[in-house]
């Protein structure tokens, strides 16, 4: 029987997205002396692991991850001998470094693929995904995530190979054992240098089905249809568990994996004790699906279920934001009147569950969605897709672009807001990406120095987890409140117990009096600025934790 890891309950991680991060050369490029330099910042926050998302050597069709050079850093964001300087500050600090993987898929100009490519005979033409074509055509009716056909023609090989992201990013053959050792040996080529996790990309596509039939879900206006037996597959988990025998399980690394999981038992596959896959995962939702589906009730109910499913023999990545989503409080909280508060609440909230909190960066300063004029000053590959998608299905370009603005991965990779400048503070060049305006008021700098601040909430909370293992260990309860956005729960352990409550809404909830009968210290309040907690009416999006007397 496989032990759970006992140390991955004290992280709070860290997500760096490192393009926008710090520029430290004018280039408009952030950089790994960039994050070097702002360690200091991460340390004061108090987090204890950093998650960098891809740094290797890449075309930046999306934006590393596409993957051209394994083993070399991308020449924008420096060199290796500057990831060797960020990894021994990192451990000096006591934060732990955590690589993105991204091994379901490499570059079109990976050198594997370009060998892959020349011919049907050479060691490298079982690497990828090779299909003769079909009548004439692509072998199925496939759409790739980003756009058009999974499919694209080789005149070299007379074949077509599929990538499920871009053209540019052909997917890696599994089946193949080679590829997997070379992977493999990739991957423990890090680990030797230091890294101590990984965050493991797209992994829930690694199997292929043999012989690849139509989709049978309706075609998309581009005419192609989502695959709709690429996931959930046993194969798939099969090649985690080796990478998990070959890599993780020996070196005790931290692992992560990004997931499509649409039930809690397939989120159990992937993370469950006994499974010897992952120590949790990060489930993926497209973001529209999210915009159009999410509510109080359901959120609520999804971290039940998954507690109740995984609390004996698994664990949970906590998160509300990443590289791929809009910002969090403009997607489930207010940023408008309720900027400030709603983005403690939301804080507060997601630290009060059990599970590993995550911070995506600018999210410890309430940093928002942003509208770029035109769709030209977007860069997300999948942004412009869904634009496209939108005039095809006959929307008029303005309600296309106000779509493309809500739902767009660039809300979340706009620069980080560091001070009240032109551009944030973020380069002394141009932006790769515009700086959203609002970092005027929206900064680092004028947050640190305000004691009633987002940050300030956030390194509150991140220093009570530090000292409180109720918080890190303690066991969940919903409490009926009687109203689905009032949400109330316990943590509890031997010593000690946790009471919260948040206001999910826009209007004053009043909490039920049996319920606060022994709620005795008040130890954080989405409402500090406002003098704390006042009673039990609670105001739009208020978010109070109580510590329980002892009997
Ligand atoms: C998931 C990543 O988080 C996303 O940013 C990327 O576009 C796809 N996988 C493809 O690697
Ligand atoms: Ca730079």
């Amino acid at each position: 029987m496989t032990e759970q890891k006992d140390w991955i309950k004290d992280l709070v991680i860290y997500q760096i997205y490192p393009r926008s991060f710090y520029d430290s050369n004018g280039d408009g490029i952030g950089d790994l002396p960039g994050i070097l330099q702002k360690l200091d910042y991460l340390e004061e926050l108090g987090i204890n692991a950093l998650w960098l998302s891809p740094v290797y050597r890449s075309p930046n069709d999306d934006n590393g991850y596409d993957i051209s050079g394994y083993q070399e850093i991308m020449e924008e964001f420096g060199t290796m001998e500057d990831w060797d300087r960020l990894r021994d500050a990192c451990r000096k600090k006591g934060i732990r470094m955590i690589m993105d993987l991204v091994v379901n898929h490499s570059s079109d100009e990976h050198p594997w693929f370009l060998e892959s490519r020349s011919s049907r005979e050479n060691p490298r033409s079982d690497y990828y995904i090779w299909r003769d074509p079909v009548d004439g055509h692509e072998p199925n009716n496939w759409g790739s995530a980003f756009g058009g056909s999974a499919w694209e023609y080789v005149p070299e090989r007379g074949q077509y190979y599929f990538h499920y992201f871009s053209k540019k990013q052909p997917d890696l053959n599994w089946a193949c054992q080679e590829l997997r050792d070379s992977v493999i040996e990739m991957m423990n080529w890090w680990a030797d240098k230091g890294v101590e996790g990984f965050r493991v990309d797209a992994i829930s596509y690694l199997d292929k089905p043999r012989d690849f039939p139509d989709s049978a879900l309706p075609p998309r206006p581009d005419g192609y249809s989502f695959p709709d037996c690429l996931i959930c597959r046993p194969g798939t988990h099969a090649y985690i568990r080796e990478m998990n025998r070959r890599v993780f399980a020996p070196r005790n690394l931290l692992t992560v994996g990004e997931v499509a999981a649409p039930t809690v038992e397939e989120l159990g596959n992937y993370v469950k004790t006994d499974r010897e896959e992952f120590d949790m995962a990060i489930p993926f939702v497209l973001p529209k699906t999210e915009i159009d589906t999410w509510s109080p009730e359901r959120l609520k109910k999804e971290i039940e279920e998954s507690y109740q499913a995984m609390k004996e023999d698994g664990w949970w990545a906590r998160f509300f934001s990443n590289h791929d989503k809009p910002r969090q409080v403009s997607l489930y909280g207010d940023d408008g009147e309720y900027w400030e508060v709603s983005a403690k609440f939301l804080a507060m909230f997601l630290h009060s569950l059990p599970g590993t909190p995550y911070v995506y960066q600018g999210e410890e300063i309430g940093m928002t969605n942003v509208k770029l004029p035109s769709i030209e000053d977007y860069d997300d590959p999948s942004t412009r897709d869904q634009y496209q998608q939108y005039l095809l299905s006959g929307m008029d370009p303005e309600a296309a672009l106000a779509q493309a603005q809500l739902e767009s991965r660039d809300n979340a990779r706009t620069p980080m807001q560091w001070d009240g400048s032109e551009n944030g503070g973020f380069t002394s060049g141009t932006p790769w990406l515009k700086t959203n305006p609002n970092t005027r008021d929206i900064n680092v700098e004028a947050q640190r120095q305000d004691p009633h601040s987002v940050y300030q909430c956030y390194r509150k909370l991140i220093a009570l987890r530090k000292q409180s293992s109720t918080l890190s260990r303690g066991d969940l309860t919903f409490l009926e409140t009687g109203h689905p956005k009032l949400i109330a729960l316990t943590r509890s352990a031997a010593e000690e117990t946790l009471l919260a409550f948040h206001n999910f809404s826009r209007e004053e909830q009043e909490i039920p009096a049996s319920l606060l009968e022994g709620a005795d210290e008040v130890l954080l309040s989405s409402y500090d600025r406002e003098g704390g907690y006042r009673g039990p009416l609670l105001r739009p999006y208020e978010s109070v934790m109580f510590r329980m007397r002892k009997d």
